[in-house]
């Protein structure tokens, strides 16, 4: 990257956020940056796959008349980065499908709106995004379709639902996906949906259990999964699937129908690598005894009276077999708690990608990489963490470890009153499903690989750095 040339867009940027006024008040009306030249390309790229009509997004911004009553409410998220949603610290990775703004797109919007929000020559629009239909695959046709059977009536107006549905996928071989996508008839209202595969006669419902396959997860603006080539997810035969959305009624009634789509490798091929999902739990630790002074010592310091004499004074904070528990997360009261998680790569492997989950006290979630000699290498961090945006970070070139690495996932809830989000600083939060409990789950899929195929890759990865090629 260009160093001084992001520090005079910093330094632009600052001084439009302060308040200073246009910033290119200098040039001459040529310079001003227009709609249809400056300003319609960079919506087409960052806003406009959330921005259109059926979406949950407030308003579309395909034309110059939808987006002009919207310009100040548009320099306002954009200098803030609020829009596009994209949260993470942008120095540090390379990712996929990455719509942020570079610091002279958003000195263009601003100048923009301070001049006035001018149209400016209809010839220099670029022609309309030919944007695939929101009940479209775009990734071309599946292979099998699974779809709800029964689905669910979301309201106009009411608390956002939780619910459940197991659907038989009638597959019956096994097979490796290569592209798999949800699409719902309730793109207004769905938040995010879980999609889950078992093959045992009961749904394991524990998401840690290993016969349970994520299968993907839908999200607002993200078209689903396309695993690296070589790459591919297990489905086993007879897998059934759970779907597990989140509803959050939307001003429409709708009935809400989610199918997802998968398309395989041809039948008997076997990717090189096979990925799987994992969630580190980040946490003060799953096993509550291990933690159990760390817990009482948290509790004792806020006051809670604890029968320290009694075998297990966490007792009445524990429910027996339940996540629900402040030995696996504990928020105190008008604090920033700051959590961690290790995880040790046992084999060598490729890291695709990142999604951190949390609720409402969710601020920040770092994952990184410790190496055997101890150097610490952050492949992501998120300090801007929202709970309303369930976003994915996909490496644009996965990460390749070398067994023995150490994943380490830092999640930071802020339950204080600055934390706009946060419903009750005086409250008490530990781990749980419940929107008013919290998590910090590092969701990231993994590719594990032989020896053999390490050193393969990582032969390939040294001439590429040695032999750096134009890769746009
Ligand atoms: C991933 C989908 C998505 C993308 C990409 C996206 N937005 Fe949004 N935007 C939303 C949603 C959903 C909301 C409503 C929730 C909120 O306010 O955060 C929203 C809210 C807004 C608002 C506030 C509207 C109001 O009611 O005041 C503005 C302004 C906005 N977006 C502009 C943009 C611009 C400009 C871009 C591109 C640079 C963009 N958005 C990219 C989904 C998106």
């Amino acid at each position: 990257m260009n160093r001084a040339h992001t520090a005079v867009g910093l330094l632009a940027l600052a001084l439009i956020v302060g308040g200073a006024g246009p910033a290119i008040a200098a040039g001459n009306a040529a310079d001003t940056p227009t709609f249809t030249k400056d300003v319609l390309p960079i919506l087409q790229r960052s806003c406009q796959h959330c921005h259109r009509p059926g979406t949950a997004a407030p308003m579309a911004l395909l034309t110059y008349e939808q987006v002009r009553p919207w310009a100040r409410a548009i320099k306002d998220r954009v200098t803030t980065r609020q829009m596009p949603p994209w949260h993470l610290d942008r120095s540090i990775g390379v990712y996929r499908d990455d719509p942020s703004l570079s610091d002279d797109e958003i000195v263009a919007i601003a100048s923009w709106v301070d001049a006035g929000a001018p149209r400016g020559n209809p010839e220099d629009a670029p022609p309309p995004l030919d944007l695939a239909g929101l009940d479209e695959w775009v990734y071309g046709e599946p292979d099998l379709i699974v779809a709800m059977k029964e689905g669910f009536d979301i309201p106009a107006e009411g608390p956002d639902m939780f619910p459940s549905e197991i659907v038989d996928s009638e597959l019956t071989e096994d097979r490796y996906m290569k592209w798999v996508q949800v699409l719902t008839t309730a793109n207004c209202c769905l938040h995010h949906e879980h999609v889950y595969a078992f093959t045992q006669a009961e749904d394991p419902e524990d998401d840690d259990d290993v016969d349970t396959v994520h299968v993907t997860e839908y999200v607002m603006g993200n078209n689903g999964d396309y695993f690296p080539d070589d790459t591919g997810k297990l489905l086993k035969a007879g897998s059934r699937f759970r779907f597990a959305p989140h509803y959050h009624p939307w001003g429409e009634e709708v009935h809400a129908i989610s199918r997802v789509g998968i398309k395989f490798y041809p039948r008997g091929v076997v990717p090189a690598l096979e990925v799987t999902s994992h969630r580190i739990r980040t946490g003060i630790g799953d096993d509550w005894v291990l933690n159990r002074e760390k817990v009482e010592d948290l509790l004792l310091r806020q006051g809670v009276d604890l029968p320290l004499d009694s075998e297990t004074p966490l007792g009445p904070f524990l429910t027996e077999g339940s996540v629900n528990s402040l030995a696996q997360l504990s928020i105190p009261p008008y604090t920033v708690a700051r959590s961690e998680r290790f995880f040790r790569l046992e084999r060598p492997a490729i890291i695709i990608n990142f999604q951190p989950h949390m609720h409402f006290r969710g601020s920040r979630m770092l994952l990184e990489a410790i190496h055997a000699d101890g150097r610490r290498q952050v492949l992501t961090d998120v300090p801007r963490y929202e709970q309303i945006w369930q976003l994915t970070y996909t490496y644009k070139e996965p990460h390749l470890f070398p067994a023995g690495t150490i994943l380490h996932s830092v999640a930071w809830h802020d339950n204080t009153a600055a934390n706009k989000h946060n419903p009750d600083p005086s409250a008490w939060i530990g781990w749980g499903s419940r929107t008013m409990d919290d998590m910090g789950n590092a969701w990231t899929d993994i590719a594990f690989m032989t020896e053999e195929q390490y050193q393969v890759r990582l032969k390939e990865k040294l001439d590429r750095l040695a032999n750096p090629t134009n890769d746009p």
